[in-house]
């Protein structure tokens, strides 16, 4: 589902009016969808629409046997089309009911309806596919692999931002969201966490058990997640009535579901400074004591074992509005996630500890990235995506903007630029321009020099200089 943001309108214009393709002679879908930074992620020509995952897993042998039915728009004539998966036998793939041909290159899964797809119109694709599920590595990323990780007799899934064709067939990149549902069956004793809601959990004959999840808010594929293990499950409630599911091992630390007790408050607190919550439900999955990590995953983030402490929960539920319902129109822009979603934990560091405190961390901060923050958080190259520049220099950027425009029109941006691309995504020009429009200041240079540049700007309303802490150093 490509929920055209106003940036892209022109592209609506002139490419995505069906009859205008229709009789077309039909061509091969692109292999990629066109991120500058992995050229291979997801593919073009067509739109996906909704995901229906069915899944049954053996979380002792870590055995996979699934059918994925993806309903798709083409938004060209097609004679041919990609989809992603990594690993995992094919068995068989119908496009609109007819066994159609395909290939395997990689990743790259290339399938040949028996007659072309007419541009601009729907079709459904169903892949069966079966096998043992193995992350992938990803150049930059600090963890060995990402998407299907097994442990032991346990399944957690956390796909940024290329895991997810580790388990299922995907248009795989955040420019193409759509709606998920998943059937999940496990042996019995064994609980599935995923996405969205939980529809209905129902034990069959042969004694396993099948549980239905279905997520209705659009979503990026690396956002989608299931994790198979013996769960505790805790069920509470959030600002108006949200519902909230939380899951631990039953043998994870004692009192690990205790880590969710504010949640409620900080949800209340998130939707004072950034508008509405976006989505249905909410909740949070706690894994293994030994994986050091947490993931946004949209509506349920996945805590590593010791990851579920307030700072980080702030940060994986303020990533629900920026990051999850305003998506990055391509990795390049990840500082739009993760930048606001640190910024996010400064906001609640000032509300917990008083303006002193921030403004101590601030000079603090400050002083670190003159001494190593040339790292820029626009664009900074795939190899550095999840480093300083993202995660210190650009939440310092956007409290850069706070001292600029003051208090209330910053907050009013984050708050417009929330609702203005809900279920969208966004780029860093959609952002910027929206801060000129709402405070009326030329911002050009403010965000050129914060965003862009190679030396840290000065932050004259803090009296902070690189310039000048060089000489106090010296
Ligand atoms: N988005 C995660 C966070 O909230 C970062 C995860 C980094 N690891 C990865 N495999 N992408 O900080
Ligand atoms: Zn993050």
């Amino acid at each position: 589902m490509r929920i055209l943001s106003v940036a892209s309108l022109g592209f609506l214009a002139c490419s995505a009016v069906p009859a205008a393709f229709s009789d077309d002679p039909p061509v091969a879908g692109a292999r990629g969808i066109g991120d500058p930074y992995y050229p291979d992620l997801g593919n073009g020509g067509y739109d996906t629409l909704h995901y229906e995952l069915v899944l049954a897993v053996d979380p002792v042998a870590n055995h996979l046997d699934a059918v994925a039915t993806i309903d798709a728009m083409a938004e060209v004539s097609l004679a041919s089309f990609h989809l992603d998966l990594a690993g995992l036998e094919v068995e068989a793939i119908l496009v609109d009911g007819a066994p159609a041909a395909f290939q395997r290159d990689g990743h790259e899964l290339m399938i040949e309806p028996e007659r072309a797809l007419a541009g601009g119109s729907r079709f459904q694709v169903v892949v069966r596919y079966s096998g043992s599920p193995q992350t992938v590595p990803v150049p930059g990323i600090p963890v060995d692999g990402v998407g299907w990780m097994h442990f032991e007799d346990r399944v957690f899934t956390l796909s940024q931002p290329s895991g997810s064709m580790t388990w299922y067939p995907v248009n795989n990149h955040p420019r193409d969201k759509a709606t998920y549902e998943f059937r999940v069956t496990v042996p019995e004793t064994y609980v599935v966490a995923a996405n969205g809601i939980l529809v209905s959990n129902e034990e069959r004959e042969d004694g396993r058990r099948t549980f239905h999840f279905r997520a209705s808010d659009p979503m990026a594929s690396y956002l989608a997640t299931m994790n198979v293990a013996p769960f505790e499950v805790r069920e509470m409630e959030g600002p108006g009535g949200l519902p909230l599911t939380f899951y631990a091992p039953i043998d994870a630390r004692e009192g690990a579901l205790d880590d969710f007790d504010r949640t409620p408050e900080l949800l209340e607190v998130l939707t004072e400074w950034f508008g509405p919550y976006p989505f249905e439900s909410c909740g949070g999955v706690i894994m293994n004591e030994s994986f050091g990590a947490a993931l946004e995953t949209q509506t349920i983030p996945v805590y590593g074992g010791r990851e579920a402490g307030i700072g980080t929960q702030v940060h994986e539920l303020a990533h629900q509005w920026f990051g999850n319902s305003v998506s990055v129109d391509s990795w390049r822009d990840l500082w739009l996630s993760e930048s606001f979603a640190s910024y996010a934990g400064w906001l609640w560091r000032e509300r917990e500890d008083g303006s002193e405190e921030l403004d101590a961390r601030l000079r603090r901060q400050y002083e670190f990235l003159c001494r190593r923050g040339d790292q820029a958080p626009a664009d900074p190259g795939a190899e550095r995506l999840f480093g300083l520049g993202v995660y210190l220099r650009g939440p310092m950027a956007l409290h850069a903007l706070r001292l600029r425009i003051g208090d209330e029109p910053f907050f009013e941006v984050l708050r417009t630029f929330a609702a203005r691309y809900r279920n969208a995504t966004a780029t860093t020009a959609d952002f910027t321009s929206l801060a000129e429009e709402i405070s009326g200041a030329d911002l050009g240079e403010l965000f050129e020099g914060w965003l862009y540049g190679s030396e840290i700007p000065d932050l004259p309303e803090a009296e902070l200089s690189c310039a000048e802490s060089d000489e106090g150093n010296g």
